[in-house]
């Protein structure tokens, strides 16, 4: 009996508290005095443990993948021009991101795309398609491996203010909210949300979580089978980050001329136009087939 009753009264000991700044309330109140008021008053400020919260939760919800949780900058080789003309690339657009973020400006995307894209293989036959396969690879450059570098990146150092009324921002900022998606699995999401018969709020969710992120990172775009629906949903999202100016992170297989036939012209132009001249076709040597790996 004693026992049972340390045990509970030792829940509301203050070391069973994580944070006993603000006795994990995440806010502490301040009094301060305040000049037009003659008296002190109570200003609240969040406390710093939610900052190692936040930067935990930020990372579960930016869907990074598994297998590239160790993709970092630190271990991505670059031997081969692909590989340079990649890193450099992003290296370059990760030091003019805090601008991205904070001035907004036009073009605020990055994009990896091929020299000859994979549908416009897939069209081709025998010889021919060989012959385009060996000379204009795509894969295995890792563009994955960077997009995930940069999003970890990203997560760890870019800090928002939001915007709390037109040209007024909020006195606090927060870390940059990141979400990675891939082609196929995040097309099949959406269009298997469409069908989720809750009037819709699946669907809106998914949306919203793609449209409002800070970065979005969008791996493979144009991999998933076109149908109108589909070019209707990448329309809405890419136009919707457009005209608010949000960054796109995002690599394909597709070429500028075949991604236009995946996603349909009104977002790949939009998109393209966001990327400015920060649009990289890339081709070159798989990774994975490299010589020594075996
Ligand atoms: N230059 C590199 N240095 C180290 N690892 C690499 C490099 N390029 C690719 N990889 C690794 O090879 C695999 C395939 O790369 P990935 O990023 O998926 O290529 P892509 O997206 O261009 O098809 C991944 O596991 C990635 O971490
Ligand atoms: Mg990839
Ligand atoms: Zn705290």
């Amino acid at each position: 009996m004693s026992n049972k009753y340390e045990n509970s009264n030792s829940q509301t000991k203050p070391s069973d508290v994580e944070c006993e700044a603000c006795n994990d309330t995440g806010g502490i109140i301040d009094k301060v005095y305040d000049e037009d008021y003659g008296r002190e008053v109570d200003i609240y400020r969040p406390c710093h443990c939610q900052k190692t919260k936040s930067l935990k939760n930020r990372f579960k919800n930016a869907l990074i993948p598994d297998e590239f949780k160790e993709a970092r900058f630190d271990n991505y080789e670059q031997n081969s021009e692909a590989q340079k003309t990649l890193y450099k690339a992003i290296q370059e657009y990760l030091k003019g991101f805090p601008s991205i973020i904070k001035d907004k400006p036009e073009h605020n995307s990055l994009g990896f795309i091929a020299v000859f894209g994979e549908s416009r293989i897939r069209l081709l036959s025998g010889e021919a398609k060989y012959k385009a396969k060996s000379e204009h690879n795509n894969f295995g450059l890792g563009k994955t491996h960077l997009q995930m570098a940069a999003a970890k990146w990203i997560l760890n150092r870019i800090r928002v203010r939001d915007e709390i009324a037109p040209g007024q921002f909020s006195r606090f900022d927060r870390g940059a909210r990141v979400l990675c998606v891939s082609d196929i699995t995040f097309m099949d999401d959406l269009t298997n949300a469409r069908m989720a018969g809750d009037g819709g709020e699946t669907l809106r969710n998914l949306l919203d979580s793609a449209i409002n992120a800070d970065v979005l990172v969008w791996d493979d775009l144009g991999k998933a089978k076109w149908s109108e629906s589909k070019e209707g949903l990448y329309y809405q999202i890419i136009n919707e980050r457009y005209l608010h100016k949000r960054p796109i992170l995002f690599s394909s297989n597709e070429d500028a001329g075949t991604l236009s036939d995946k996603i349909g012209y009104a977002a790949s132009s939009r998109l393209l136009g966001m990327c400015g001249d920060r649009l990289y076709r890339v081709e070159g040597e798989d990774y994975r087939l490299r010589k020594g790996s075996h």
